[in-house]
């Protein structure tokens, strides 16, 4: 990282629970926010992103409990077998990895629990209600169905418990007055409105300790207590860039650089512990909030949230060792809108691939290496000039762009796959196996091909940050980082400017990219 005090474009995924191995959810947050990463390193911003992993708490030391394992080493073989190799395999370029048992994390806790102390933010008062250990929450009597968590549909315990309660109440009121001045601070708005209509109905203070077990960093005052689960995880996103550290120190000019985060990335089902508990902990201590929490929505099975305690998890590699780890990439921001519910389907997922993946994208990189090789024995023909298609590309970038920067990574990838479609198209209509009949028309041949290359190119970076191995192959075969340096520190800006591949360079046939797929055996 450098040393200068620009200021990076910070973002964080949660950090996952350690009781059980990551699943497509889990992945699904991770791959938006290396996507949404990758695309402002692409824009020539400096760029901090983390994530990690949560790993105190009931739900964790019952697990490892039940698995006749101490809650660390269990911590320590999930993080080590599972979860990093997990995010090195879908090809996740995080910058940080946190990880809630480190040293560097507990401390920075306990000075930041002890300054909210001393500030007067932090009382003593009995706890008495039902608990979730599932979500890790004190929940009220309306979030319940019939004695269960609405979202495990498992009953609830009862606590009462002599605890240390943050006032969360007092910021009730700057809360509200930011969400409805700052709309961009809670998106989207589905998310903005519930965290409003939640704080209108009067929110109470907030217990941030347990008595009743010790697997937790110890309230600094009080050493029969452990600071709340959610109250140490939340801080991740400071600690990690060294929260509270002194200003000139390494930690302090890390903080200067990151803090406030640009954005929290978050499933709906923990919007209001981002939205409304963390903010008011930072105002607590004067620190600025987040700018903006993003909530997208649900994978669905069954119409149900998908998840390992309903036995409806599945892995990332069930779909990797089929589909490939850009298709799995590809395919959630592609068939979702971010902010919606979505069903994962085989079929859909088949069928997507086959179509936008390996007709429209693959095909036309094969097409153009295998028309090049035998009209121009291989080698790349002078510069050419489609206005139409350079035209398409200009309007596709700063389309995407929007869409991206505004985490619609829907729209910003049908954009690019339109561009995509458009060339394919131009490449029927031009003919270039008719024209490569006519000495004549040699020109009009070379043109074609010079521009179908060209838009490769443009395709090549611009779905760089979805898929780094496909494009990082195509760059290749196009004979591009000779001359063009690496693809990843091609910058959008630039894209749209024609005619960047040098005549001359030889482009080969390389892989395909997306090869056809067996058929798979589904079950729906
Ligand atoms: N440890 C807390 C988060 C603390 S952040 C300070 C936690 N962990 S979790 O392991 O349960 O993961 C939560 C996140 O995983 C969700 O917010 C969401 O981003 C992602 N998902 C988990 N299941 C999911 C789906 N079925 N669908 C989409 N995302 C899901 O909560």
């Amino acid at each position: 990282m450098s040393s200068s005090a620009e200021k990076s474009f910070y973002l964080t995924t949660p950090i996952y629970y350690v009781n059980d191995a990551p699943h497509i959810g889990h992945a699904y947050t991770t791959v938006a926010g290396d996507v949404l990463t990758r695309w402002h390193r692409q824009k020539g911003e400096s760029v901090w992103f983390l994530t990690g992993t949560d790993e105190h708490g009931q739900k964790v030391m019952r697990t490892a409990e039940a698995n006749n394992v101490k809650p660390q080493d269990w911590c320590d073989r999930l993080v080590e077998e599972a979860w990093k190799p997990n995010w090195k395999a879908l090809h996740i370029a995080n910058d940080d990895f946190i990880r809630t048992t480190e040293e560097r994390h507990e401390v920075r806790v306990q000075r930041f629990l002890q300054g909210l102390m001393e500030a007067g933010h932090i009382y003593e008062a009995k706890y008495e209600g039902p608990y979730c250990v599932g979500c890790e929450e004190f929940k009220l009597p309306g979030d319940l169905i019939e004695g269960k968590c609405s979202i495990h549909s498992k009953p609830v315990e009862m606590l009462s418990e002599t605890n240390w309660f943050f006032k969360l109440s007092a910021f009730v009121t700057p809360l509200l007055e930011r969400y409805k001045n700052n709309p961009e601070t809670c998106e989207p708005t589905s998310a903005r409105n519930e965290v409003i209509s939640f704080l209108e109905g009067g929110v109470t203070d907030l217990s941030i300790s347990r008595s009743t077990f010790d697997w937790g960093i110890q309230v600094p005052w009080d050493k029969a207590q452990v600071v709340y689960v959610w109250f140490d995880a939340l801080l991740n996103y400071a600690t990690a860039v060294g929260l509270g550290d002194p200003v000139d120190s390494e930690g302090g000019k890390q903080f200067a650089r990151t803090w406030p985060a640009d954005v929290h990335l978050v499933g709906k089902d923990i919007l209001r512990f981002h939205a409304v508990i963390w903010p008011a902990m930072l105002m607590a201590a004067g620190l600025q909030p987040p700018k903006k929490v993003f909530a997208h929505g649900w994978l669905l099975v069954g119409g149900e949230k998908m998840s390992k305690s309903k036995l409806t998890g599945i892995a990332p590699s069930d779909i990797t060792d089929h589909f490939g780890v850009d298709a799995f990439r590809y395919y959630f921001l592609r068939a979702i809108p971010f902010g919606s519910d979505g069903s994962f389907s085989w079929e859909d997922m088949s069928a997507r691939y086959t179509s936008e993946l390996a007709n429209d994208f693959g095909n036309l990189a094969s097409r153009l290496a295998a028309m090049v090789e035998k009209y121009c024995g291989g080698v790349l023909p002078a510069v050419a000039q489609d206005a139409t298609l350079a035209d398409a590309l200009s309007k596709t970038v700063s389309n995407a762009d929007v869409a991206i920067s505004t985490l619609d990574f829907q729209g910003g990838i049908n954009s690019i796959m339109e561009f995509c479609k458009r060339v394919n198209g131009y490449v029927t209509e031009k003919e270039p196996w008719i024209l490569a009949k006519d000495d004549l028309r040699r020109s009009e041949l070379e043109a074609v091909l010079y521009n179908t290359a060209e838009s490769l190119r443009a395709l090549a970076v611009l779905l760089h940050p979805v898929m780094p191995i496909s494009t990082e192959a195509l760059w290749i075969s196009l004979g591009a980082e000779g001359t063009l340096g690496k693809l990843s520190d091609q910058k959008i800006s630039e894209v749209a400017n024609w005619g960047q591949l040098q005549p001359g360079t030889t482009i080969s046939k390389g892989a395909i990219l997306f090869p056809r797929l067996p058929d798979v055996e589904t079950n729906g």
